[in-house]
């Protein structure tokens, strides 16, 4: 009976069905010998099918048949895949045998993809004025297999069996309608390029074990050079040198020995094209390969290389939503390392562009910015656990400045992961110096005798390579780009003498001056483009160097049909090249060399380039209308040299905010300043000063975190001055903070209370209690700085209070921190203990890990002070921990030092120097000199115990300069203090007592009266 009605819709699909499929099927003509080989097979279902087909009269069923098993044939047959049988209500599939291709599970995992839409679009059926909606389950799964022909000699079946056949039907029956399900192998082979779940694990009827399953989403969309250059392009020539070089820093980075490679070269030379010989290395198979670009109008825009990266390592896509993202970043970091879970949210920030305000990121601590730029760090650190990394930065010359940090820092802690980075770095334009520590790789010109072969390979007309080649490798001077450029630029010659002299090459060449530099002749090569195709040339050239079709559509106002056909063209004459997109939607190209791009946009009058440049951001204001956050930068950067000076101010100023939230701050003072240069030339009315003054304020904040504090000293007296002139209240008393922050950084206690004052009665007057709050508890800490403890508290009390009233969970733990402080001070260390510990409880309620980190600090230095050793070493080494866990080695650094100094305490001489030992290591690769500072004192210390005076001393005097070199007054104070202690016990007196002296001066000057009485006692001591 069942065999009958399949016959029945067999019969039916006939006229669909490829010819030799049906042939296969039916007849099971010819023979193929049997065979093992590897294969990925395709179950489908369609639930309720036959039962349908059944219930409807032949030509119905027949309709139902053309909208939606036709179309499953036809996706199986373009994907190079053989329907092997029909079942019940679907049918399965086979890929990579009889007939291979070297991307079956790919193809198998594309077709799965369009199957799945085609029966979205065509399954809904309509019986008897009901709609049914019909929906597939599809499981795909990779393996050995057993193929050949199974049956009797009368009826041959072609056929595969094995276990990998009978998973795949299982994962059939298991996905859930409307999914596909795949194996973990068919998952390992594609995964690079499409979209998946995280693992399930699952049970299976006859398997003992669970197996490993994923959700097929969708398809990566490709962008990276390496990709998309695949196929096209000349042969390779020459290097061998470097690239063994590549290969063998290749395979110590799979041993774990990480390291970073500078290729550097001119314009051309064939860095890019070296790295992509590289990736096609079999090792380099085994590589996560991560790809990120640098652009000459991205300079500005923070980390957007590292952005690129990330959003391959989190698997987002084009189309996806805020909330998607964020799912797909705590999944993968869930995956990848639970316990930097607490960073997701700097990740969404990063990738989906949430931006902060000035006042929320003032709350956060400077540590916090540093913190989670370490945790980038160690996500990638644990990522290559998974899969060794191979990262690739492209064109570093114009990187910008937070990329170029952080690839600085990488570089320093990478020596034990299996990472290998590569940058390319065109010389000429090289702004900054090498990453230090880098192994370098200069490419020079290709010899004389490599540009003959690559000439000779790529004009493949005898008569013209004898005719031209010596003219080409004079000129070309070994650069690959230029043999290429002006071998194009033959052709394009001969093409036009085709038509006139048929093939009477030395007449059209003898007088042909080739153009000097590959600027020219590439230039030249524009130049004889038709005007038509000339002029989408020019403008796509301003949207940089990816050209996405809606927006260059919507700039030139052609209909969509007919730019393609002109971009056609451009692509066969080699301008620019398709770009290989998951949808139709984003649909774009790209130059095929950064040359063009650059060549076209320079051809363009600056009028011509204000303009189109305010026609881009226009048009893409309404096409990002709804992520018009994620597109800030380069609306900044269109405005910016466009003539829409407010809109300019406007996206500069957002750019400048995001980078702000993303701690860049380097890139946000660039950003603001060029908002204020466009401000200050414009008219100042109301609008334009309320911006400079907010301006003004968003660039000292972010000049002080990075240490410029002189200039964010000038620049805050400028933003009250403007904000002053609108009567601003709100604004005003935000500034004044600003102000008495960065006073109370610099050490200046009074100074920053007089500003602080000055804020708090601006902000009862506008009633703002959450600042209000801010102020009080900045104010109070200051006054304990500056000694006047009892004022200090009172602020203190005062702020609590309030942030008990609006519920400001982030200010009160950090107030109640510095009531902490506060008994450390009196030494009622108790006292102090007890209120960390509540600071400690909050911290955790709100989850802020830095806090929680900095007040275990805390607790432990008050328990040491309480002489509590087995308690301090307690806390110190829990914080520790969460410096681990969080890849902080900067903390973990800071923690050693106290650890070495606790048990230094206890006189156990072993232990100190395991911590100086480790921590001086962490100092030296983070090339922290206050750090080390920290160091040399403790060492200094040690000695001193050890009675080791002149070693001592040479420490003492090392740490000294530093922390005078870096203004660090107390610690330049206290080291005095401890030098001079020292030689008491050596009995150099008259150096004893100058020292002394000296600290007295320093400490007194900074109003830091903890040592001031013991200096005092001893000095006396000394003059009897
Ligand atoms: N050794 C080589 N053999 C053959 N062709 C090469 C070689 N090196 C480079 N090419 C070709 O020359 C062109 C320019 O090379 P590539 O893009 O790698 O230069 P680049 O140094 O990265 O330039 P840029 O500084 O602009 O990034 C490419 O089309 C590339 O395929
Ligand atoms: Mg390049």
């Amino acid at each position: 009976m069942k065999e009958k009605k399949q016959n029945k819709i067999l019969e039916l699909f006939k006229p669909y069905v490829p010819k030799a499929v049906t042939h296969r099927i039916l007849e099971g003509e010819g023979s193929l010998p049997s065979e093992r080989s590897e294969a990925t097979i395709i179950f489908i279902d369609i639930r309720g099918f036959t039962k349908l087909a059944d219930q409807l009269d032949p030509e119905k069923a027949t309709e139902i048949i053309n909208n939606i098993f036709a179309p499953i044939v036809g996706i199986i047959d373009k994907y190079g895949g053989c329907i092997n049988k029909f079942l019940g209500d679907g049918l399965m599939a086979i890929f990579g045998t009889p007939f291979s291709h070297e991307d079956d599970p790919e193809r198998a995992a594309r077709a799965s993809i369009e199957i799945m839409k085609s029966i979205e679009e065509n399954g809904q059926i309509k019986i008897s004025n009901k709609i049914k909606r019909l929906k597939a389950r599809i499981g795909i799964n990779t393996g050995l297999c057993i193929s050949g022909e199974i049956g009797s000699a009368s009826r041959k079946e072609f056929t595969v069996i094995g276990d990998t056949v009978n998973l795949a039907s299982r994962l059939q029956a298991n996905a859930t309608p409307g999914k596909t399900l795949i194996g973990e192998k068919t998952f390992h082979r594609i995964k690079d390029n499409f979209i998946t779940s995280p693992p399930r694990k699952l049970k299976i009827k006859g398997k003992k074990d669970l197996v490993s399953v994923y959700t097929l989403k969708g398809e990566e969309k490709k962008i990276s050079f390496f990709e998309q250059k695949k196929n096209s392009h000349s042969p390779f020539m020459g290097r061998e040198k470097e690239l063994k070089n590549l290969k063998e820093a290749l395979k110590k980075s799979y041993q774990s020995k990480g390291q970073v490679i500078e290729i550097s070269g001119e314009l051309g030379i064939g860095k890019s094209r070296l790295i992509l010989e590289l990736t096609k290395d079999s090792l380099a198979k085994e590589f996560n390969i991560l790809s990120g670009n640098c652009s000459s109008w991205e300079e500005s825009k923070p980390y957007a290389p590292l952005k690129e990266i990330f959003t391959k390592i989190f698997g987002i896509k084009f189309d996806d939503d805020l909330k998607e993202i964020d799912k797909k970043i705590e999944n993968k970091i869930k995956e990848i390392d639970s316990s930097l879970l607490f960073a997701s949210s700097y990740f969404s920030r990063l990738l989906s562009s949430k931006i902060k305000s000035l006042e929320e990121i003032m709350e956060q601590s400077k540590e916090e910015s540093n913190l989670l730029i370490r945790v980038v760090k160690k996500l990638l650190w644990s990522f290559s656990s998974q899969t060794p990394l191979l990262i690739i930065i492209e064109d570093m010359q114009w990187i910008d400045d937070a990329s170029g940090e952080f690839l600085i820092q990488c570089s320093k802690e990478i020596k034990e992961y299996p990472i290998l980075i590569i940058y390319s770095l065109r010389e000429s334009l090289k702004k900054r110096d090498s990453i230090a520590g880098s192994k370098r790789i200069k490419l020079l010109p290709l010899k004389n005798t490599e540009s003959d072969k690559l000439i000779s390979l790529v004009i493949r007309e005898n008569d013209i390579y004898k005719l031209m080649k010596d003219k080409i490798i004079s000129t070309a001077n070994g650069n690959p780009l230029f043999i290429e450029e002006i071998i194009r630029g033959i052709e394009e010659r001969k093409l036009s003498a085709d038509k006139d002299r048929l093939g009477n090459y030395p007449e059209i060449f003898a007088n042909f001056q080739i153009p000097d530099t590959v600027q020219s002749i590439a230039r030249a090569r524009i130049d004889l483009l038709p005007v038509g195709l000339k002029e989408i040339l020019y403008q796509a050239s301003v949207l940089g160097r990816d050209i996405e079709i809606k927006l260059l559509q919507k700039i030139t106002n052609l209909e969509v049909k007919i730019l393609l056909e002109m971009m056609k063209e451009l692509q066969k004459q080699e301008f620019i090249e398709e770009v290989k997109a998951a949808s139709q939607l984003q649909r774009y190209f790209t130059f095929t060399h950064s040359l063009i791009q650059e060549i076209a946009y320079n051809s363009l009058l600056f009028k011509t380039r204000r303009n189109l440049h305010n026609k881009i951001g226009t048009v893409m204001e309404e096409m990002y209308l709804s992520k018009i956050d994620a597109k800030v930068e380069e609306l900044a950067y269109h405005f910016k040299n466009s003539d829409d000076q407010e809109k300019a101010v406007f996206y500069l100023n957002k750019a400048g905010d995001k980078a702000q939230s993303l701690y860049a701050f380097k890139n946000a003072i660039n950003y603001y300043l060029d908002s204020i240069k466009i401000l200050e030339s414009m008219e100042l009315k109301k609008e334009q000063l309320t911006q400079l003054s907010e301006t003004y304020n968003k660039l000292a904040f972010s000049q002080s975190i990075i240490g410029e504090r002189k200039e964010a000293e000038i620049n805050l007296t400028k933003a009250l001055e403007y904000c002053r002139k609108i009567r601003d209240k709100n604004n005003e008393s935000l500034i004044l903070m600003s102000m008495g922050n960065l006073y109370g950084d610099m050490g200046q206690w009074d100074k920053a209370i007089e500003y602080f004052q000055d804020s708090l009665l601006i902000s009862e007057e506008i009633n703002n209690l959450r600042r209000k709050a801010s102020i009080l508890k900045g104010i109070g800490l200051t006054c304990l700085f500056k000694g006047d403890i009892s004022t200090g508290y009172s602020y203190l009390k005062e702020s609590i209070n309030i942030c008990k009233e609006i519920k400001a969970l982030d200010v009160y733990a950090m107030a109640l921190n510095n009531i902490g402080i506060y008994y450390d001070m009196l030494g009622r260390w108790k006292e102090a203990i007890a209120a960390y510990k509540e600071s400690l409880s909050i911290a955790k309620k709100i989850k802020n890990i830095i806090v929680i980190s900095n007040i275990m600090n805390n607790i432990g230095f008050a328990y040491s002070s309480l002489g509590e050793s087995k308690q301090a070493i307690y806390y110190l080494k829990k914080s520790v921990k969460i410096a681990n866990k969080i890849g902080d080695i900067y903390n973990k650094g800071i923690n050693y030092i106290h650890l070495g100094e606790e048990y230094l305490k206890k006189d156990e001489f072993i232990e100190v120097k395991y911590y100086i030992f480790h921590a001086e290591k962490i100092f030296d690769e983070l090339d922290d000199k206050l750090g080390l500072a920290d160091i040399y004192r403790l060492k200094a210390k040690l000695l001193k115990k050890l009675k080791r005076w002149k070693d001592s001393e040479i420490f003492f005097e090392k740490a000294i300069k530093i922390y005078s070199k870096f203004g660090d007054k107390i610690n330049e104070g206290e080291s005095y203090y401890e030098w001079g202690d020292m030689l008491i016990l050596k009995r150099d007196i008259d150096l004893a007592r100058k020292n002394l002296i000296k600290s007295q001066k320093i400490l007194r000057n900074i109003g830091a009266k903890k040592h001031l009485i013991e200096i005092e006692e001893k000095l006396n001591n000394l003059k009897k």
